[in-house]
């Protein structure tokens, strides 16, 4: 895949981009990320980006032009794919967006910075992200996440495809309890069933655990989450 990201601080990803992960995901080719500065296409000799509000306000706000002839050249230079704007008013993300975002060869991701786009920008865009309910100084880290979670969906980015399908949210479910050495723990013991041997024994009982997870830390997930017979009856049980 290839994410094209226009941002006014593109030394900001250098490091998230090189390390760990996302940094093998990078080196083995299976994402290209390419960074552009919009501040090239800036007004004048200081390469003016921003300007005041019209009506007044406090703050500046980023002008239609040096952005969107940036994001005009940016489109030029690869196959069409999404524009996304990150902004406080997106769509929020989610891991069901997060999949769709993956299957695409190519994303087109614009920071925002100071009071945000002058209104004319947001036209250009085919979709804007939010990643939650509070305002962050600039879209980076936006970015940053969006191109996190959606490598991850890549086969080949995690070491095993099946760790991924086992997150969180994957299946529409918070994730089960995990445990590692040692079995008994300052008094705390890992539950004897993930001791034993028993495999089918062990997704039922992660598969419950996952369940009730999400009934009691996230009710709206749990009540959109498409559960089977099986497991309100298990439900059920765990309940009674
Ligand atoms: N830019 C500023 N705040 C943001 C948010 N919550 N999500 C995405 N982009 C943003």
């Amino acid at each position: 895949m290839r994410i094209d990201i226009v941002t006014l601080l593109p030394a900001l990803f250098d490091k998230v981009f090189e390390e760990s992960v996302l940094g093998s995901a990078v080196r083995n080719g299976l994402v290209e990320i390419f960074l552009h500065n919009f501040r090239e296409y800036g007004d004048g000799r200081h390469r003016t980006v921003d300007d005041t509000a019209f009506g007044g306000g406090p703050g500046m706000i980023l002008k239609p032009a040096p952005l969107v002839n940036c994001l005009r050249d940016v489109r030029r230079l690869a196959a069409p794919g999404p524009v996304i704007g990150l902004t406080p008013q997106g769509l929020p993300l989610n891991q069901k967006l997060v999949k769709e975002l993956a299957s695409f060869d190519r994303l087109i991701l614009v920071c925002g910075r100071y009071e945000g786009f002058d209104e004319r920008i947001i036209s250009e865009f085919d979709l804007e992200l939010s990643i939650g309910d509070y305002v962050l100084t600039g879209g980076e880290i936006a970015a940053m996440t969006v191109v996190d979670a959606v490598s991850r969906m890549i086969p080949g980015t995690v070491g095993r495809q099946e760790s991924v399908e086992q997150d969180s949210f994957y299946e529409g479910l918070l994730d089960h309890p995990q445990y590692t050495r040692p079995a008994t723990w300052e008094g705390l013991e890992v539950p004897a069933i993930l001791q034993e041997g028993n495999h089918a024994g062990i997704e039922e009982f992660r598969h419950c655990r996952s369940l009730l997870t999400t009934a009691v830390s996230r009710p709206d997930v749990f009540s959109a989450a498409e559960l089977s017979d099986h497991d309100r009856e298990a439900l059920q049980s765990l309940l009674s």
